[in-house]
Protein backbone atom coordinates (compact mmCIF):
# COMPACT_ATOMS: atom_id res chain seq x y z
CA UNK A 1 0.00 0.00 0.00
CA UNK A 2 1.26 3.48 -0.83
CA UNK A 3 -0.94 5.15 1.95
CA UNK A 4 -1.68 4.10 5.22
CA UNK A 5 -4.59 6.19 5.73
CA UNK A 6 -6.92 7.71 2.51
CA UNK A 7 -9.22 10.42 4.08
CA UNK A 8 -12.57 11.32 2.26
CA UNK A 9 -13.58 14.11 3.57
CA UNK A 10 -14.41 17.96 3.93
CA UNK A 11 -11.86 20.66 4.03
CA UNK A 12 -12.70 24.15 5.95
CA UNK A 13 -11.93 27.78 6.89
CA UNK A 14 -12.51 27.31 10.93
CA UNK A 15 -13.38 30.81 11.68
CA UNK A 16 -13.37 31.06 15.54
CA UNK A 17 -14.22 33.49 18.28
CA UNK A 18 -13.82 32.55 22.01
CA UNK A 19 -16.65 33.85 24.13
CA UNK A 20 -17.63 33.92 27.57
CA UNK A 21 -21.04 32.11 26.90
CA UNK A 22 -22.94 31.21 23.60
CA UNK A 23 -25.53 33.74 22.55
CA UNK A 24 -29.23 33.08 22.58
CA UNK A 25 -31.57 33.31 20.04
CA UNK A 26 -31.87 37.45 18.93
CA UNK A 27 -28.83 38.20 21.62
CA UNK A 28 -26.00 39.57 20.61
CA UNK A 29 -22.29 39.32 22.41
CA UNK A 30 -18.87 40.30 22.04
CA UNK A 31 -15.89 37.54 21.68
CA UNK A 32 -12.28 38.00 21.17
CA UNK A 33 -10.31 38.31 18.24
CA UNK A 34 -11.17 36.18 15.09
CA UNK A 35 -8.59 33.51 14.38
CA UNK A 36 -8.72 31.64 11.27
CA UNK A 37 -7.31 27.82 11.03
CA UNK A 38 -7.79 25.20 8.95
CA UNK A 39 -10.17 22.79 9.62
CA UNK A 40 -12.44 20.49 8.67
CA UNK A 41 -13.00 17.11 9.70
CA UNK A 42 -11.45 15.40 6.44
CA UNK A 43 -8.89 17.81 6.43
CA UNK A 44 -7.89 17.55 10.25
CA UNK A 45 -8.46 13.58 10.13
CA UNK A 46 -5.23 13.62 7.69
CA UNK A 47 -3.31 16.09 8.77
CA UNK A 48 -3.20 14.23 12.34
CA UNK A 49 -2.70 10.62 11.30
CA UNK A 50 0.17 12.30 8.90
CA UNK A 51 1.22 14.14 11.85
CA UNK A 52 1.53 10.58 13.97
CA UNK A 53 3.92 9.64 11.04
CA UNK A 54 1.22 7.60 9.05
CA UNK A 55 1.78 7.73 4.90
CA UNK A 56 -1.54 9.51 4.61
CA UNK A 57 -3.92 10.90 1.28
CA UNK A 58 -6.82 13.49 1.44
CA UNK A 59 -9.61 13.06 -1.50
CA UNK A 60 -11.39 16.73 -0.77
CA UNK A 61 -12.49 19.46 -2.92
CA UNK A 62 -11.45 23.12 -1.71
CA UNK A 63 -12.04 26.35 -3.62
CA UNK A 64 -9.83 28.04 -5.88
CA UNK A 65 -9.87 30.85 -3.27
CA UNK A 66 -7.00 31.91 0.00
CA UNK A 67 -9.08 29.32 1.99
CA UNK A 68 -8.42 26.57 -0.03
CA UNK A 69 -4.47 27.72 -0.20
CA UNK A 70 -4.50 28.01 3.62
CA UNK A 71 -5.79 24.31 3.56
CA UNK A 72 -3.90 22.33 1.09
CA UNK A 73 -0.46 24.40 2.95
CA UNK A 74 -1.42 22.84 5.79
CA UNK A 75 -2.21 19.60 4.38
CA UNK A 76 1.30 19.48 2.52
CA UNK A 77 3.15 21.32 5.97
CA UNK A 78 2.23 18.37 7.36
CA UNK A 79 2.84 15.57 4.90
CA UNK A 80 -0.21 14.72 3.71
CA UNK A 81 -0.34 13.66 -0.50
CA UNK A 82 -2.81 16.51 -1.75
CA UNK A 83 -2.91 14.20 -4.95
CA UNK A 84 -6.80 14.10 -4.38
CA UNK A 85 -7.75 17.14 -3.59
CA UNK A 86 -9.51 18.66 -6.14
CA UNK A 87 -9.83 22.32 -6.63
CA UNK A 88 -12.69 24.57 -7.48
CA UNK A 89 -16.67 23.98 -8.45
CA UNK A 90 -17.80 26.44 -5.25
CA UNK A 91 -16.01 28.49 -2.51
CA UNK A 92 -13.99 26.75 0.22
CA UNK A 93 -16.18 25.60 2.91
CA UNK A 94 -16.43 27.83 5.71
CA UNK A 95 -17.12 27.02 9.81
CA UNK A 96 -18.16 29.37 12.33
CA UNK A 97 -16.92 27.98 15.61
CA UNK A 98 -17.47 29.38 18.96
CA UNK A 99 -15.19 28.58 22.06
CA UNK A 100 -16.61 28.84 25.37
CA UNK A 101 -14.18 29.16 28.91
CA UNK A 102 -14.38 25.12 29.27
CA UNK A 103 -13.22 25.04 25.70
CA UNK A 104 -15.98 23.49 24.59
CA UNK A 105 -17.90 24.71 20.88
CA UNK A 106 -20.67 25.47 18.97
CA UNK A 107 -20.17 25.02 14.93
CA UNK A 108 -22.51 25.69 12.07
CA UNK A 109 -20.52 24.72 8.73
CA UNK A 110 -21.39 26.12 5.09
CA UNK A 111 -20.22 22.82 3.29
CA UNK A 112 -19.51 24.88 -0.22
CA UNK A 113 -17.23 23.14 -2.27
CA UNK A 114 -17.36 19.76 -0.21
CA UNK A 115 -20.78 19.89 -1.35
CA UNK A 116 -19.46 19.14 -4.65
CA UNK A 117 -17.23 16.30 -4.04
CA UNK A 118 -19.37 13.74 -6.16
CA UNK A 119 -19.37 9.97 -6.56
CA UNK A 120 -17.83 10.79 -10.34
CA UNK A 121 -15.26 12.15 -7.91
CA UNK A 122 -14.86 9.01 -5.75
CA UNK A 123 -14.82 6.94 -9.42
CA UNK A 124 -12.09 9.11 -10.66
CA UNK A 125 -9.92 8.52 -7.73
CA UNK A 126 -10.38 4.64 -7.46
CA UNK A 127 -5.91 4.29 -7.51
CA UNK A 128 -6.06 6.22 -4.30
CA UNK A 129 -8.40 4.27 -2.58
CA UNK A 130 -6.83 1.07 -4.04
CA UNK A 131 -3.96 2.13 -2.60
CA UNK A 132 -4.49 2.55 1.10
CA UNK A 133 -4.34 0.16 3.71
CA UNK A 134 -7.55 2.33 6.04
CA UNK A 135 -9.97 4.54 4.22
CA UNK A 136 -11.73 7.24 6.67
CA UNK A 137 -14.69 9.18 6.07
CA UNK A 138 -17.21 11.72 7.67
CA UNK A 139 -20.38 13.37 6.54
CA UNK A 140 -19.63 16.80 5.65
CA UNK A 141 -19.87 15.58 2.20
CA UNK A 142 -22.97 14.39 0.40
CA UNK A 143 -23.77 11.24 1.67
CA UNK A 144 -23.70 9.63 -2.17
CA UNK A 145 -20.34 10.47 -2.08
CA UNK A 146 -19.64 8.34 1.09
CA UNK A 147 -22.38 5.75 -0.61
CA UNK A 148 -19.39 5.57 -3.49
CA UNK A 149 -16.18 5.06 -1.25
CA UNK A 150 -18.08 2.52 0.26
CA UNK A 151 -18.75 0.65 -3.37
CA UNK A 152 -15.03 1.37 -4.40
CA UNK A 153 -13.21 0.13 -1.57
CA UNK A 154 -10.95 -2.80 -2.83
CA UNK A 155 -11.94 -5.93 -0.83
CA UNK A 156 -8.99 -5.99 2.24
CA UNK A 157 -9.64 -2.53 2.59
CA UNK A 158 -10.91 -1.14 6.43
CA UNK A 159 -13.64 0.70 6.16
CA UNK A 160 -13.71 3.74 9.33
CA UNK A 161 -16.92 6.27 9.39
CA UNK A 162 -17.54 8.82 11.80
CA UNK A 163 -20.91 9.85 11.14
CA UNK A 164 -20.74 13.66 11.85
CA UNK A 165 -22.55 15.75 11.25
CA UNK A 166 -24.86 13.11 12.28
CA UNK A 167 -27.88 11.13 10.40
CA UNK A 168 -29.35 8.24 9.53
CA UNK A 169 -27.76 6.27 7.28
CA UNK A 170 -27.99 3.28 4.47
CA UNK A 171 -27.29 -0.22 5.48
CA UNK A 172 -24.61 -0.65 2.77
CA UNK A 173 -22.72 1.66 4.83
CA UNK A 174 -23.24 0.84 7.91
CA UNK A 175 -22.24 -2.63 6.77
CA UNK A 176 -19.07 -1.69 5.77
CA UNK A 177 -17.88 0.26 9.22
CA UNK A 178 -15.25 -1.40 11.16
CA UNK A 179 -15.47 0.66 13.23
CA UNK A 180 -18.46 2.90 13.05
CA UNK A 181 -16.94 6.07 16.01
CA UNK A 182 -19.28 7.97 17.67
CA UNK A 183 -20.34 10.05 20.08
CA UNK A 184 -23.87 9.79 22.55
CA UNK A 185 -25.32 12.71 19.96
CA UNK A 186 -24.19 10.81 17.07
CA UNK A 187 -25.36 7.67 18.89
CA UNK A 188 -28.63 8.15 18.96
CA UNK A 189 -29.41 10.00 15.75
CA UNK A 190 -27.66 7.20 13.48
CA UNK A 191 -29.66 4.64 15.73
CA UNK A 192 -33.46 7.00 15.17
CA UNK A 193 -34.64 5.35 18.68
CA UNK A 194 -34.38 5.46 21.98
CA UNK A 195 -32.18 2.30 22.61
CA UNK A 196 -31.31 3.03 26.52
CA UNK A 197 -29.21 5.37 28.19
CA UNK A 198 -25.59 3.44 28.56
CA UNK A 199 -22.72 3.34 26.17
CA UNK A 200 -23.39 0.06 26.09
CA UNK A 201 -26.05 -0.10 24.64
CA UNK A 202 -25.84 2.25 21.87
CA UNK A 203 -23.10 -0.20 21.44
CA UNK A 204 -25.13 -3.61 21.14
CA UNK A 205 -27.71 -1.54 19.19
CA UNK A 206 -25.61 -0.32 16.61
CA UNK A 207 -24.15 -3.58 16.15
CA UNK A 208 -27.26 -4.69 15.25
CA UNK A 209 -27.23 -2.20 12.57
CA UNK A 210 -24.75 -3.81 10.64
CA UNK A 211 -21.29 -2.46 11.64
CA UNK A 212 -18.27 -4.81 12.24
CA UNK A 213 -17.20 -2.86 15.17
CA UNK A 214 -18.49 0.10 17.14
CA UNK A 215 -16.84 2.76 18.99
CA UNK A 216 -18.31 4.77 21.55
CA UNK A 217 -16.19 8.38 22.77
CA UNK A 218 -17.21 9.39 25.87
CA UNK A 219 -14.72 12.64 26.28
CA UNK A 220 -13.52 12.69 29.71
CA UNK A 221 -14.71 8.86 30.49
CA UNK A 222 -12.43 7.66 27.43
CA UNK A 223 -14.50 5.38 24.95
CA UNK A 224 -16.12 2.01 24.69
CA UNK A 225 -15.05 -0.89 21.83
CA UNK A 226 -17.79 -3.61 20.78
CA UNK A 227 -17.67 -5.87 17.79
CA UNK A 228 -18.13 -9.72 17.98
CA UNK A 229 -16.07 -10.96 20.45
CA UNK A 230 -17.53 -8.50 22.99
CA UNK A 231 -17.08 -4.71 24.39
CA UNK A 232 -14.38 -3.30 26.70
CA UNK A 233 -14.08 0.10 28.45
CA UNK A 234 -10.70 2.36 27.08
CA UNK A 235 -9.65 4.69 29.47
CA UNK A 236 -8.88 8.51 29.17
CA UNK A 237 -6.03 10.60 30.47
CA UNK A 238 -6.97 13.31 32.97
CA UNK A 239 -6.16 17.11 31.17
CA UNK A 240 -6.87 20.27 31.25
CA UNK A 241 -9.25 21.13 27.97
CA UNK A 242 -8.43 24.64 26.36
CA UNK A 243 -10.08 23.90 22.93
CA UNK A 244 -11.39 20.64 22.15
CA UNK A 245 -12.16 21.83 18.22
CA UNK A 246 -10.88 18.70 15.80
CA UNK A 247 -10.09 16.17 18.89
CA UNK A 248 -12.63 13.71 17.56
CA UNK A 249 -10.95 13.86 14.31
CA UNK A 250 -7.64 13.18 15.80
CA UNK A 251 -9.39 10.41 17.71
CA UNK A 252 -10.70 8.60 14.75
CA UNK A 253 -7.48 9.40 12.35
CA UNK A 254 -5.38 7.87 15.32
CA UNK A 255 -7.45 4.77 15.89
CA UNK A 256 -7.78 4.15 11.77
CA UNK A 257 -4.03 4.17 11.36
CA UNK A 258 -2.87 2.05 14.36
CA UNK A 259 -6.02 -0.51 13.18
CA UNK A 260 -4.47 -0.35 9.78
CA UNK A 261 -0.74 -1.47 11.89
CA UNK A 262 -2.62 -4.60 13.06
CA UNK A 263 -3.45 -3.52 16.44
CA UNK A 264 -6.71 -4.85 18.58
CA UNK A 265 -9.47 -2.31 18.68
CA UNK A 266 -9.09 -1.93 22.21
CA UNK A 267 -5.55 -1.22 21.80
CA UNK A 268 -6.38 1.36 18.88
CA UNK A 269 -8.73 3.50 20.73
CA UNK A 270 -6.55 3.27 24.01
CA UNK A 271 -3.54 5.10 21.65
CA UNK A 272 -6.27 7.61 20.13
CA UNK A 273 -7.73 8.82 23.04
CA UNK A 274 -4.15 9.70 24.19
CA UNK A 275 -4.03 11.40 21.09
CA UNK A 276 -7.45 13.33 22.14
CA UNK A 277 -6.37 14.13 24.91
CA UNK A 278 -3.30 16.11 23.48
CA UNK A 279 -5.09 18.11 20.95
CA UNK A 280 -7.70 19.06 23.82
CA UNK A 281 -4.69 20.75 25.63
CA UNK A 282 -4.11 23.30 22.46
CA UNK A 283 -5.53 25.48 20.48
CA UNK A 284 -7.21 24.93 17.25
CA UNK A 285 -7.99 22.18 15.41
CA UNK A 286 -4.61 20.84 13.39
CA UNK A 287 -2.16 22.94 14.68
CA UNK A 288 -3.34 20.64 18.38
CA UNK A 289 -2.24 17.36 17.01
CA UNK A 290 0.58 15.68 18.52
CA UNK A 291 3.72 13.83 17.05
CA UNK A 292 4.05 10.10 18.10
CA UNK A 293 6.96 11.56 20.44
CA UNK A 294 4.45 13.73 22.17
CA UNK A 295 2.03 11.14 22.81
CA UNK A 296 4.16 8.86 24.11
CA UNK A 297 5.42 11.72 26.63
CA UNK A 298 1.58 12.49 27.23
O1 LIG B 1 -14.45 18.51 14.02
C1 LIG B 1 -14.00 19.84 14.02
C2 LIG B 1 -14.25 20.47 12.69
O2 LIG B 1 -15.64 20.52 12.49
C3 LIG B 1 -13.77 21.89 12.54
O3 LIG B 1 -12.44 21.99 12.10
C4 LIG B 1 -14.79 22.48 11.58
O4 LIG B 1 -14.24 22.79 10.33
C5 LIG B 1 -15.90 21.44 11.46
O5 LIG B 1 -15.80 20.74 10.30
NA1 LIG C 1 -7.52 21.61 20.19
Amino acid sequence: YDYDLLVVGSANADLVIGVERRPGAGETVLGSDLALHPGGKGANQAVAAARLGARTGLLARVGDDAHGRLLLDSQRAAGVDTAGVLVGGAPTGVALITVDPSGDNSIVVSPGANGRLTPADVHAASALLAASRVVSAQLEIPLETVVEVVRSLPSGTRFVLNPSPPRELPEEVLAACDPLIVNEHEARVVLGADVGDTPEQWAQALLALGPRSVVVTLGEEGALVADSLGTARVPSVKVNAVDTTGAGDSFTAALAWRLGAGESLADSAAYAARVGAVAVTREGAQASFPTAEEVAAL
